[in-house]
C-alpha cells in the first residue's frame, strides 16, 4: 500500500482528503498539533471509511521531531502539506506568528522531503495569491498581486519556496493548488469544519445564525460594482477540493506532470454573490436567514473566481458538486453538531 503523510489531516480540508485517499487504497499518516482541530476527528474519518489513518500529534515547527518522523518513514510516495495558520485578521496582528507557522514548517518538511527516494508535494495554497485579479475568471497565469495580509503573503512566499527548490532538485515534483472558497461538509456528517470561536467565514456564520448561535449575519458591504451589490466568489464543495488532492498526487506519482512545479486553480468556475449563498441557502434548508447589511469589510476584493481549464484539462478534474449541494451538506453537518 502506498503511504502518504497528510500534514494538518485533521483540519477541514485534510480531513476530506484523508477520507478520499483512504478509499483510494492509500495508507495514510496524519501529522497534525490538534492547534486548530480535534482529536475526534479522527473517529469520524474512521467511521467513514473503516479504516484508522496513523495519527502522530507533531509541531511542524520542531524541526529535530520533523526530521525524525521522515528518518522512520523513507517509504512515504508523497506529502499533502496542509498544515498552517489561515486567519487573515489574526495574521494581521500576529505576523511572526504566521511567518513562523506557515513558512518555517514548509521548510523543514521540504529539507526533509528531499532525503526521501520519492519527492512529491502537493501544497494548500490560495487564490488570495492574486489579490484583486484585472480580469475574471482567473487563469494561472494572471499576475500575483502583493498579498493584504502577512497569512496572503505565506501564500505566496511559501509557492516561491517550493519553485525554487523544484528548481534546484530535479527529483522533488510538486503542485500547488490554490483553491477559492471551500465549504461543505462529507455527505456522512461524519466529518465537516470546525470553527473556533466565532467564525470568520461566510458560511459557517450562515450555518450558526440559522442554529441559533449567532442572532444575525452582517452581510459586508451591499455596493460593490456586481450584480446584486455584494461580492462575489467561487464557492467548491470540499469534497470536490479533497478528491482534487488526490488526483493531484496520483499525477506525481503516476509522473504525468507536464513540469516538475505547476499551479492549479481549484474552483468551479461559477462566481456567486453573498446574497446569492444566502438564498441559496434559504431554499435548501428552508430557513428564513436573519441578516443585515453593514459596511464593507476590509481587505476583500470584489469579485474571485477561478478560471478551471488548466485543473479540467490538464490535471483532469472538475467540481461535480453545485453550491445547492455544498450549502446542504454544510447545514446538515450544523444541525448534527447542535442536536437539531
Ligand atoms: C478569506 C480570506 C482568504 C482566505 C480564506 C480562507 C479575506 C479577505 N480573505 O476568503 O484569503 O484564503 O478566507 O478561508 O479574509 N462575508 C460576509 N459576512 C460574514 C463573512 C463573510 O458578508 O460574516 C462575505 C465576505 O465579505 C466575502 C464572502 O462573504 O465577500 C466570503 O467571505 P469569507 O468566507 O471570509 O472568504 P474570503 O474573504 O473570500
Amino acid at each position: 500500500m502506498k503511504k502518504v503523510l497528510v500534514t494538518g489531516g485533521l483540519g477541514f480540508i485534510g480531513s476530506h482528503t484523508v477520507v478520499e485517499l483512504q478509499e483510494k487504497g492509500y495508507e495514510v499518516v496524519i501529522l497534525d498539533d490538534l492547534s486548530n482541530s480535534s482529536i475526534d476527528v479522527l473517529a469520524g474519518i474512521t467511521a467513514i471509511t473503516g479504516k484508522a489513518p496513523i495519527f502522530e500529534k507533531l509541531d511542524l515547527k520542531e524541526k529535530s521531531k520533523v526530521e525524525s518522523f521522515f528518518e522512520q518513514h523513507q517509504d512515504i510516495v508523497g506529502v499533502i502539506h496542509f498544515a498552517a495558520s489561515k486567519a487573515v485578521g489574526e495574521s494581521v496582528e500576529k505576523p511572526l506568528l504566521y511567518y513562523e507557522n506557515n513558512i518555517n514548517t514548509l521548510v523543514y518538511v521540504l529539507k526533509s522531503l528531499v532525503q526521501l527516494p520519492t519527492q512529491n508535494f502537493i501544497f494548500s495554497s490560495s487564490c488570495t495569491v492574486y489579490g484583486q485579479a484585472d480580469e475574471m475568471p482567473i487563469t494561472e497565469s494572471a499576475s500575483i498581486k502583493l498579498a493584504e495580509s502577512p497569512y496572503g503573503n505565506t501564500k505566496q512566499i511559501g509557492e516561491e519556496i517550493i519553485k525554487d527548490t523544484c528548481k534546484s532538485n530535479a527529483s522533488l515534483s510538486a503542485i500547488a493548488l490554490r483553491y477559492f472558497n471551500p465549504i461543505g461538509a462529507h455527505s456522512s456528517t461524519k466529518i465537516g469544519e470546525l470553527p473556533i470561536g466565532v467564525p470568520q467565514n461566510l458560511v459557517p456564520f450562515i450555518t450558526q445564525t440559522a442554529a441559533g448561535l449567532r442572532q444575525e449575519l452582517s452581510v459586508f458591504g451591499n455596493d460593490y460594482p456586481t450584480t446584486d451589490g455584494t461580492c462575489v466568489r467561487d464557492y467548491i464543495h470540499v469534497v470536490d477540493l479533497a478528491k482534487a488532492h488526490v488526483i493531484a498526487l496520483e499525477r506525481l506519482v503516476g509522473g504525468t506532470n507536464a513540469a516538475n512545479y505547476e499551479t492549479f486553480n481549484v474552483g468551479t468556475g461559477t462566481g456567486s454573490t453573498v446574497l446569492e449563498v444566502i438564498h441559496s441557502f434559504e431554499k435548501v434548508s428552508g430557513e428564513k436567514l436573519n441578516y443585515k447589511f453593514a459596511p464593507r469589510r476590509e481587505g476583500d476584493v470584489i469579485q474571485a473566481y477561478a478560471d478551471t481549464t488548466k485543473a479540467n484539462t490538464d490535471l483532469g478534474w472538475k467540481a461535480e458538486r453545485n453550491l445547492d449541494e455544498a450549502l446542504l451538506s454544510a447545514w446538515k453537518w450544523e444541525k448534527h453538531l447542535r442536536n437539531i
